[in-house]
């Protein structure tokens, strides 16, 4: 296999979580381009279709299932409903995700529980389904988190946000300990700020942008398709002795 192949997902079966928009859309699309048979999952069913139907369109190989990832009985659906169609999941995107914008004395109690429940417990209930029903008798798979610049650095508008971002980067490694012997591959991307939906909020307010644009060495926010080519490395062949990790992707603005 020559270096440009290692990078190539020909014969891999991938879900990615949140794939109905932003950037779990472009890393479900970039995956088919290059190879992959996507599972697209999210809760709005029109839009995972949309998004398979996109793969599909391009020549590739997709299936749309609905799935909230704060169900075990929908993950473990999705993992079912990929065996069936696939036979086998070799690659997990937990990229599913939500963002509410608070202060800590206005977080209820259900707020915090559902951020904690989408953006960290859903990646440990589908991570463990995906190698308990798959990887582990595979001996292969790749997990990728999506973690944030927000698990490193603090915001005053998001504490549970914060929390669960830091946690996945941990996370990652406990899970990239305890399934190395069955050669998992589990890594984290920590994206800055991307032009999605989960951002058009701050976009909106003039003095975020400002502040944005002076701290971000590349005076942008970055595209969701210039998240892709990582998500595709870390699940690629090209990854197979990086473990634990977490790659910023962030215009540099973690650097000051
Ligand atoms: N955009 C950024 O600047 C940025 C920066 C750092 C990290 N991130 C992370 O990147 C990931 C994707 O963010 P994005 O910007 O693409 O956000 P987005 O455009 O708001 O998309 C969020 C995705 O998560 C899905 N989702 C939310 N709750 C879900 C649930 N309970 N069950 C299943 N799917 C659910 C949504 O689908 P449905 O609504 O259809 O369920 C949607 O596909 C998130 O984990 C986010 O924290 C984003």
């Amino acid at each position: 296999m020559n270096y440009l192949e290692r990078f190539r997902l020909d014969g891999k079966v991938a879900i990615v979580t949140g794939g109905s928009k932003g950037l779990g859309r472009a890393i479900a699309i970039g995956m088919g381009e290059v190879g992959a048979k996507v599972v697209v999952v999210s809760r709005t069913k029109r839009l995972i279709e949309e998004t398979a139907n996109e793969i599909t369109s391009r020549g590739g190989n997709a299936i749309a299932i609905p799935v909230d990832v704060r169900s075990e009985d929908d993950i473990r659906n999705a993992v079912k409903g990929t065996m069936d169609a696939f036979g086998r999941l070799d690659v997990l995107v937990n990229n599913a995700g939500i963002a509410p914008m608070n202060k800590t004395v206005n977080v209820t109690p259900e707020e915090w529980n559902d951020v904690i429940g989408t953006n960290l417990t859903s990646n440990f209930l589908f991570a463990r389904t995906a190698v308990k029903s798959a990887m582990k008798e595979q001996r292969s798979g790749k997990i990728i988190n999506i973690g944030s610049v927000l698990g490193f650095m603090a915001s005053n508008m998001a504490p549970h946000y914060c929390a669960t971002k830091a946690g996945l980067a941990h996370l990652t490694k406990a899970f990239a300990l305890e399934w190395a012997p069955y050669n998992i591959n589990v890594n984290c991307i920590a994206p800055g700020f991307f032009n999605t939906d989960m951002t058009k909020e701050q976009q909106e307010d003039e003095a975020h942008q400002k502040f944005l644009r002076f701290k971000i060495p590349f005076r942008r926010l970055g595209e969701p398709e210039e998240i892709v080519p990582a998500a595709i490395f870390l699940a690629s062949e090209a990854a197979s002795y990086i473990t634990g990790a977490t790659f910023v992707i962030d215009g540099g603005y973690m650097i000051w």
